[in-house]
């Protein structure tokens, strides 16, 4: 490695930096042990410019291994987050050893010391660790800080016509042909499908999808569907049109309980993904993904509020929605609630199905279901639940502060070692899991300013990451949101994965909106905006000539409160905008829109694009005050499952 080189340059010009050399790199070994009761060695480290270089020496064991390095950080501290998981780079010779390594950027945390290497053969449940105890010395230039956010390219103000229009009620409307293509995939025209299923998506005029095939019925995509179906029940004011979403609604709680009595469950309640006759799929997967529960939970307790207070019976609640104590074949509430109680400590999957840890998503959602189960196992005359649910709430709840990185100044996504090279610890997920997970209690609600600068931090992250970022105007001149995807890092590109593959999705650009929207009522209903040094950056970004300042509070209806809600829903309206310009003449929403040209990509019809369009218009309506809306949409009625 050239590098940096300190002797050339004069010792002015480096003043304070003390890393100011070329890397170095220590080799601690350059052959495989030959110990036969050794079975793993690092091999060689470095701590060059902020990024942390690792390679080991692993005996193949077997085939699932665990590779990790623990460290110190800057405050010479381990935590979960001082820990780098290496992987596979090669194998060695006739295949008995392995070389594994890691390159990651750790400079936010720092490091002092390397504690251990540990290998966590896991099919043959060995752990094996080689206790290190090495003092690392920074070396290279110095590491990069964490970059300010940048200055804003545009000052969208209030709402626009073209969104409002574009979401209004009529026939051939994007909310119109959302709606309407979201009930084609519920109770889907597709043989053997079982009632109260929801496929994930389907492409052209036949379900069939193979690239990617997404023709499962999963847990956590239903009920965000069927969320959405709960609202529209709660507002549709004709008759026929209720008692269609009522008829879905408990077809699909029946579905759920099918799901939770099937005898092929691998990993208990949490199993992601069923088959649309609704059996599960036993497949290798990523399981288990402890949100399912939770937000079944959710939806399904909305819906039972809202049929109660429109005269149905309590009776009819306990033995098809809540009391799987006594009706485990058809009231699934009960049972997730204790599941998600007894449960959500433990690592799971996240909502991507990628990568198993404690998630900021699943602990909020957990949450949510939590403490309106409390509150709703009370209605059911159920107190020993409810005093088991909201023991189990108020321990979660403590453990949500771990989330809150200062050094990132972010939400973390998940409390744990950098997985995927997602070493930015930005995710979409944190803000789905304010918008489904945020129970009404204040704790992590929109305007947060821990969640206001997250959403600031992620969005702006895409600026560099997107070509199509670059495009900042549509056809009239209007403002253009950023293009939202999962994460900077993601590599998925709809069908499989490519180096800088990842795309902006329709949902995550979608959920934007809806945060913004949120966050907008939440201040009309607050009375007042006040700023923390947290929050200041997101305003100055996002509504900068309010010119709002730390410490102050803005009372509704002021000249600087109006100008920064304008900047709010301005930005709100720019994401959905930018839905809108991506999406293509006949309306129908895939997955991803691409990086480079905004063409459609992945999974077509996806269910839940379409949902996340409806929510978000929903959280629109509100904030205008509009009180008909939700109604206006409900009453146009499902069309019915047939195949356009
Ligand atoms: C081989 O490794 C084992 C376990 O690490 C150790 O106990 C033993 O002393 C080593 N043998 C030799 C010859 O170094
Ligand atoms: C593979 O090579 C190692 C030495 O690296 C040796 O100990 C081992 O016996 C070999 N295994 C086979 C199956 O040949
Ligand atoms: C660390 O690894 C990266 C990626 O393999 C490589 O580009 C870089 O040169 C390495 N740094 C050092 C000091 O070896
Ligand atoms: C490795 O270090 C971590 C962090 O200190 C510690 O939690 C873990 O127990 C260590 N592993 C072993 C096997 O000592
Ligand atoms: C790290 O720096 C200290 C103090 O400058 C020095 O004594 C030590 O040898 C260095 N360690 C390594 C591994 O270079
Ligand atoms: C459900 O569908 C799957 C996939 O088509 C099939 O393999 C399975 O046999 C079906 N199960 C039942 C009980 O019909
Ligand atoms: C859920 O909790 C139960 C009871 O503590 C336990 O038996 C089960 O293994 C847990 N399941 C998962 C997936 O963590
Ligand atoms: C956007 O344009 C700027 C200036 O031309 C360029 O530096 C940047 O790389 C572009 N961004 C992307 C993602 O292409
Ligand atoms: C996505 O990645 C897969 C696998 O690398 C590749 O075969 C496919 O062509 C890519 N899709 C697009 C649209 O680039
Ligand atoms: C906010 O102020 C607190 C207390 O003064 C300080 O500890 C923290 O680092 C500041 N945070 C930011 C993001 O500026």
């Amino acid at each position: 490695m050239k590098g940096f080189l300190a002797s050339a340059v004069s010792g002015l010009a480096l003043a304070g930096f003390v890393s100011g050399q070329a890397c170095q790199t220590t080799t601690l070994t350059s052959s495989v042990p030959t110990n036969s009761s050794t079975k793993l060695a690092l091999a060689s480290y470095s701590y060059c410019g902020g990024t942390l270089n690792a390679t080991a020496y692993i005996a193949n064991v077997d085939y699932n291994k665990v590779v990790s390095l623990y460290y110190t950080n800057a405050q010479g501290q381990s935590t979960p987050l001082s820990v780098v998981n290496l992987g596979y780079s090669s194998g060695i010779g006739n295949g008995s050893w392995e070389l594994w390594s890691t390159s990651t950027p750790i400079y936010i945390d720092g490091i002092t010391k390397l504690l251990n290497l540990t290998y966590q053969a896991t099919d043959v449940g060995k752990t094996y660790v080689q206790t290190l105890n090495l003092p690392v010395n920074a070396t290279g230039g110095p590491a990069p800080t964490l970059p300010s956010p940048p200055a804003p390219y545009a000052t969208p103000k209030g709402f626009g016509s073209d969104i409002t229009s574009w979401l209004s009620v009529n026939i051939g409307s994007e909310s119109e042909t959302a709606f309407q293509r979201m009930f084609l995939n519920i109770n889907p025209a597709i043989p053997g499908a079982a009632e109260g299923v929801v496929v994930a998506a389907r492409s052209g005029p036949s379900y069939i999808q193979t690239n990617p095939d997404y023709e499962y019925n999963w847990v956590r995509d239903a009920s965000l569907t069927m969320d959405v179906v709960q609202s529209l029940y709660s507002a549709a004011t004709k008759a026929k049109a209720k008692t269609a979403y009522q008829n879905i609604l408990f077809e699909y709680a029946a579905a759920r309980a099918t799901e939770q009595n099937d005898p092929g469950l691998q990993t208990g309640l949490g199993e992601p993904k069923f088959y649309l006759n609704n059996t599960i799929f036993t497949g290798p997967w990523g399981r288990p993904q402890n949100d399912g529960p939770a937000t079944s939970a959710i939806t399904l307790m909305e819906f039972a509020t809202s049929y109660l207070a429109n005269g149905g019976s309590i009776d009819t609640v306990k033995q098809k929605i809540y009391d799987s104590a006594t009706f485990p074949a058809s009231a699934p509430v009960m049972k997730d609630l204790l599941f998600v109680a007894s449960n959500w400590s433990s690592p799971s999957f996240d909502l991507w199905e990628e990568e198993e840890s404690d998630h900021f998503y699943t602990r909020m959602v957990q949450r949510r279901a939590l403490v309106l189960g409390a509150a709703f196992a009370t209605k059911m005359g159920d107190s020993a639940t409810s005093a088991t649910l909201s023991t189990a709430a108020t321990a979660l709840s403590a453990t949500l502060a771990q989330f809150w990185d200062p050094n990132r100044e972010i939400l973390l996504y998940e409390y744990g070692p950098v997985l995927n090279g997602k070493s930015s610890y930005l995710d979409t997920a944190v803000v789905l899991g304010v918008i489904h997970g945020y129970a009404g209690d204040g704790v992590y609600s929109y305007t947060n300013d821990q969640v206001l600068l997250t959403a600031l931090r992620l969005a702006t992250s895409f600026i560099d990451v997107y070509a199509i970022a670059n495009t900042t105007t549509d056809s009239a001149g209007l403002t253009l949101g950023i293009p939202i995807g999962r994460y900077p890092e993601d590599v998925y590109n709809g069908t499989g994965t490519q180096t800088n593959g990842g795309n902006p999705w329709y949902l995550c650009t979608a959920a934007l909106a809806q945060l913004f929207y949120s966050v907008s009522t939440e201040y009309a209903d607050a009375g007042s905006i006040s700023l923390t040094n947290i929050s200041k950056p997101f305003f100055d970004y996002f509504a900068p000539a309010a010119g709002l300042q730390v410490g102050q509070t803005y009372t509704y209806g002021s000249r600087k409160y109006n100008q920064a809600i304008g900047g709010l829903n301005g930005w709100g309206d720019a994401f959905l905008r930018t839905v809108k310009h991506y999406t293509p003449a006949d309306g129908y929403l895939s997955e991803e829109y691409n990086r480079n040209t905004g063409v459609p990509q992945g999974a077509g019809d996806l269910t839940w694009s379409y949902a996340s369009v409806l929510t978000a218009a929903f959280a629109r309506a509100e904030v205008r005050g509009q009180k008909g809306y939700v109604r206006g949409l409900a009453d146009l009625g499902v069309v019915g499952n047939t195949v356009a």
